[in-house]
């Protein structure tokens, strides 16, 4: 049994299908503050298995704790947290309390319940601005904004707890831009209000909801001027958490690991690859640099091929393909479909 707190997400729910696809059973903890109940309604669509649900906080210490006790897990997945870099500028109390206070109130839980296996998401943000590129899991820390500063926390808890008690196996994954939706179409990701990231936006002008995309600069020193990123298929990633949990099976550790593909598009590129992949025109306009963006950003992920025997498998004609297929078949998401 695996533990999954926020496991209603974007990523969380397309974990929980490899997860269940593998045999494995999950219980998914989430509170729903960025998330809906169908999503797990559609997990049982995709896979013919419902997850076991607990609502919960994870800052609710004894709701949590009893939950882990009784789901009879032997390693938790942590997905839940808020993750809107924009708004962390805005409410960074809200961010340390969610993320950081939620991942330590799980601590806890976990060691109360002599539960010591853990895979953590992370975040290229960790990196700050690249020094070096392709980015390599050595390369140095920092954080520009509240997110980032979580996350950098939460690494940094997770490493102390590792030295102060070996027997603890945690995976750190890094990820780097997850796109795309799982091939059914019947999950993907459902951004409330105006999505901050470029694909759901991208994918929210092609089916009509958007007028057009605003490409946040183009003078960048990068092949065409605008940002470069290392998008990933959200289902590769969460292979990549299922090979994780298989390491750890076997590994007392504490390691973190980047899981992209190491190919760096512009959002031309982007642009591109999705009205092919959609058949529709996407408008833009090119505008002001975004503050706080960085011109390119990938990673090197041979660390998770020599660790985990785990490589990106899917392509951007994937990516765009299903990202396309879960948009335009749930043209506003989870509600009203
Ligand atoms: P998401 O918002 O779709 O999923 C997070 C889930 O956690 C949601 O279902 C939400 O309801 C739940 N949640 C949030 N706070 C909670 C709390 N206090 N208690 C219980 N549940 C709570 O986000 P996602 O894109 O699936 O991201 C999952 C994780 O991966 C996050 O930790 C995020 O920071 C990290 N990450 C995401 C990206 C990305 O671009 N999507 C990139 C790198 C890292
Ligand atoms: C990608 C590129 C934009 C929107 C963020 C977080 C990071 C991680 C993933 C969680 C950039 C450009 C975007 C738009 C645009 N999240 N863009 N118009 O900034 O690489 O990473 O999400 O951990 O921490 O910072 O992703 O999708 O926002 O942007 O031109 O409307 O698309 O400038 O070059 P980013 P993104």
């Amino acid at each position: 049994m695996i533990f999954i707190t926020g496991g209603a997400g974007y990523i969380g729910s397309h974990a929980c299908v490899e997860l269940i696809n593998a045999g494995h059973e999950v219980t998914v903890f989430d509170n729903f503050s960025n998330s809906q109940p169908e999503a797990l309604v559609r997990i049982e669509r995709i896979t013919g298995k419902k997850p076991n649900f607990v609502n919960g906080d994870i800052r609710d210490g004894s709701v949590l704790a009893e939950a882990l006790k009784n789901s009879g897990a032997s390693a938790v997945i942590h997905f839940a947290g808020l993750k809107a870099v924009g708004e962390s500028v805005e409410k960074p109390l809200s961010y340390y309390d969610n993320n950081v206070l939620g991942t330590l109130r799980l601590l806890e839980a976990m060691t109360k319940c002599g539960v010591k296996t853990l895979v953590f998401s992370s975040s290229a943000t960790v990196y700050g601005d690249p020094q070096a590129l392709p980015l390599t899991e050595d390369h140095q820390l920092s954080a520009t904004n509240p997110y980032g500063q979580t996350k950098l926390v939460i690494e940094n808890m997770l490493r102390d707890l590792y030295r102060s008690d070996p027997t603890w196996r945690i995976s750190i994954l890094r990820y780097f831009n997850p796109v795309g939706a799982h091939a059914s179409g019947l999950i993907g990701e459902d951004p409330q209000g105006t999505p901050n990231n470029l694909l759901p936006f991208v994918a929210q002008v092609a089916v009509g909801r958007r007028e057009f995309l605003n490409v946040w600069g183009n003078d960048y020193d990068t092949p065409d001027g605008t940002g470069v990123r290392d998008y990933i298929h959200v289902v590769d990633l969460a292979i990549g958490h299922l090979k994780a949990l298989e390491r750890l099976r076997d590994h007392q550790e504490c390691l973190a690991i980047n899981l992209g593909t190491g190919i760096g598009y512009s959002v031309i590129d982007m642009i591109k690859a999705f009205e092919k992949a959609s058949s529709k025109v996407i408008p833009f306009k090119v505008a002001e640099r975004r503050p706080g963006d960085i011109a390119s950003c990938y990673a090197d992920p041979s660390f998770a091929m020599s660790t985990l025997g785990w490589r990106a498998e899917r392509s951007l004609e994937d990516m765009c393909k299903d990202g396309w297929r879960w948009q335009s078949s749930n043209p506003t998401g989870y509600s009203h479909s």
